[in-house]
């Protein structure tokens, strides 16, 4: 098991990435803390995870709070003493298809909100705990419009800045064996999609985006989930501040 005896935070663990991911990590031997806003989803995960024979915990918060956040690392510092993995995958896109000129103050603020700040200070409270203890893996959450997307003004540009900011910390906490990481895929095949777009247009809409790319479909969880493993393995030590891109060649 690639992860045993590791302490491993998953954000957005309720949701299509998140969820795998945890059960992903819960398989190769980590205790995972799922956080996540819908408390309800994640325990529906934690109970898969146990099924599976894997161990963890939920802890409900909401990630753009400052106090949510630094309540959820002290509590978790008290329950285990240490935190070996933190994945920031909480996020998601709240002003889609705007053009430049529809540009809205407030959804920007949410995509800047849910997507950079709650990943910039879940990234800082754990540094706290993974500084001391000299050793940490954190991944986050970019995605393949890090690289531009008209349409997707202001998600893109938060995506972008989490690469820029974990490029930044992989420089500063390096010399206390802290590695950070960003993972950005391509359209990955998510229930929350299926649930905003109906069934008929996702069908036509990842159809469509599969045949643009080289391999000819899109991603699943599981894809992104096994490289967060990756990252958040020792396999890995030796990699830091880079992007992944798990997009079947996309943008190529
Ligand atoms: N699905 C894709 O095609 C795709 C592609 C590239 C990047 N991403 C990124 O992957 C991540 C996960 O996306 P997904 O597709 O699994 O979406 P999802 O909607 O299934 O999961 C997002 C999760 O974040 C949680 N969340 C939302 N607001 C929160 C808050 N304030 N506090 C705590 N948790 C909150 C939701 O409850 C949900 O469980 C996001 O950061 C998204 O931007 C997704």
């Amino acid at each position: 098991m690639r992860l045993a005896d590791k302490i491993a935070l998953v954000t957005g663990a309720a949701g299509g990435i998140g969820s795998s991911t945890a059960r992903c990590f819960a398989r190769e031997g980590a205790r995972v803390v799922l956080a996540d806003i819908d408390v309800e989803g994640a325990s529906r995960v934690l109970d898969q995870i146990v099924l599976e024979g894997g161990e963890g915990r939920v802890a409900g918060a909401d990630l753009t709070s400052e106090k949510e956040v630094v309540d959820l690392f002290s509590e978790l510092h008290e329950e285990f003493g240490r935190l070996e993995i933190l994945v920031n995958i909480a996020g998601g896109d709240f002003d889609p298809m705007a053009s430049v000129e529809e540009i809205d103050a407030e959804r920007m603020t949410r995509n800047l909100d849910m997507n950079l700040k709650s990943c910039v200070l879940c990234c800082r409270e754990a540094a706290k705990i993974m500084k001391p203890q000299r050793y940490g893996r954190m991944v986050n959450m970019s995605s393949l419009v890090w690289r531009g997307s008209p349409g997707q003004f202001t998600y893109s540009a938060s995506k972008g800045a989490i690469y820029s900011f974990t490029r930044s910390i992989a420089i500063a906490l390096g010399s206390s064996n802290i590695t950070a990481n960003a993972l950005a895929p391509a359209l990955v095949e998510v229930d929350a999609f299926v649930r905003a777009l109906g069934p008929e247009r996702w069908k036509a809409m990842s159809e469509a985006t599969a045949a643009r790319y080289p391999l000819g479909r899109i991603a699943t969880p599981d894809d992104v989930a096994k490289a967060a493993l990756f990252f958040a393995s020792d396999d890995a030590a030796f990699i830091t501040g880079q992007i992944l891109e798990i997009s079947g060649g996309a943008r190529l």
